[in-house]
């Protein structure tokens, strides 16, 4: 029980649809496994429903639009009237292809805009939220999923790119000026994952068979030629989450399978 009675709002805590666990919702059965309490905010209410009614512990499921502010002010709001306290933000919502994006040539001012306000600007406006309660609180853990795409130069396309860049430089300083609060803020960041978001929408995408492109991404992992899955997200934000990770703030921690070593040389 290592988050017993601890208070966490996910944002983005349902589910693309296809194949498997996503990244939010394994975080949210996580969680709630080890006893929190978790608030699930999503887009999608019903997705946000499934995930909840897969939950051990108690849990409220909230409407959210990480592109409105008030939107995320009402989670907030609503999980501050559930239970009086935030112990967790966990900012999951993030849209690649399925946001528009594109390569450097073909990228437009409306899909660059449409991604940044749903992967950076809604993290910034969470956390805006959130933070009042945390510093009052004198305590609380703020989590940004962001990607390893962040960090190589073989990723192809630009918004999703510079989007999460700036959840780590943005991470780093909420961690840095809120730390005389009590305030951890860290950023993970996944690999090759065989989730619905990453796998199923390309197959959507570009109209391929699932398994050619779920063993090109296999291919591509150095460790054990086999992408990660939600789970391996999840239990890396539960350490973070944690009181083990009471000294760990500022970081970017990758969760890859070894996919970032590639970048050296
Ligand atoms: N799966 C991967 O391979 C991979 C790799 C690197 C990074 N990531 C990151 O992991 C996170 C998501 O992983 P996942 O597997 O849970 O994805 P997912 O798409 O299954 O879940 C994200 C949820 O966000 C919701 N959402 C979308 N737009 C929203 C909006 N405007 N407001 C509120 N909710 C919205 C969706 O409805 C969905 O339920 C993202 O930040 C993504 O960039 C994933």
């Amino acid at each position: 029980m290592r988050m017993h009675g601890k208070v966490v709002l996910i944002v983005g805590a349902g589910q693309s649809p296809g194949q498997g666990i996503g990244n939010g919702r394994a975080s949210a059965i996580v969680y709630s496994r080890e006893g929190a309490l978790v608030a699930a905010a999503d887009i999608d209410l019903e997705s946000a429903q499934q995930t909840t009614e897969q939950l051990a512990g108690e849990s409220i499921a909230i409407t959210a639009d990480a592109k409105s502010e008030s939107s995320l002010a009402a989670a907030v709001d609503a999980t501050l009237e559930k239970w009086g306290r935030i112990d967790v933000l966990h900012y999951n919502v993030g849209v690649s292809l399925a946001g528009g994006d594109k390569g450097p040539l073909e990228i437009s001012e409306e899909a660059f805009d449409n991604v940044n306000a749903i992967n950076l600007r809604g993290y910034i406006m969470a956390c805006k939220h959130v933070l009042p309660a945390m510093r009052k609180q004198q305590s609380g853990v703020i989590i940004g999923i962001s990607s390893v795409a962040a960090m190589t130069t073989n990723y192809a396309t630009v918004a999703y790119k510079t989007s999460k860049v700036g959840m780590i430089a943005y991470t780093e300083q909420i961690a840095q000026h809120n730390a005389e609060f009590g305030i951890r803020a860290n950023i993970v960041l996944p690999g090759l994952m065989d989730t619905p978001m990453a796998v199923d929408t390309r197959v959507r995408e570009w109209g391929r068979p699932r398994e050619e492109i779920a063993s090109e991404r296999d291919a591509r992992v150095p460790l054990r030629k086999k992408m990660g899955t939600g789970w391996d997200i999840a239990n890396a934000c539960l350490f973070l989450a944690s009181d083990e990770a009471s000294f760990i703030t500022g970081v970017s921690l990758p969760v890859d399978g070894g996919a970032l070593l590639h970048t050296g040389y």
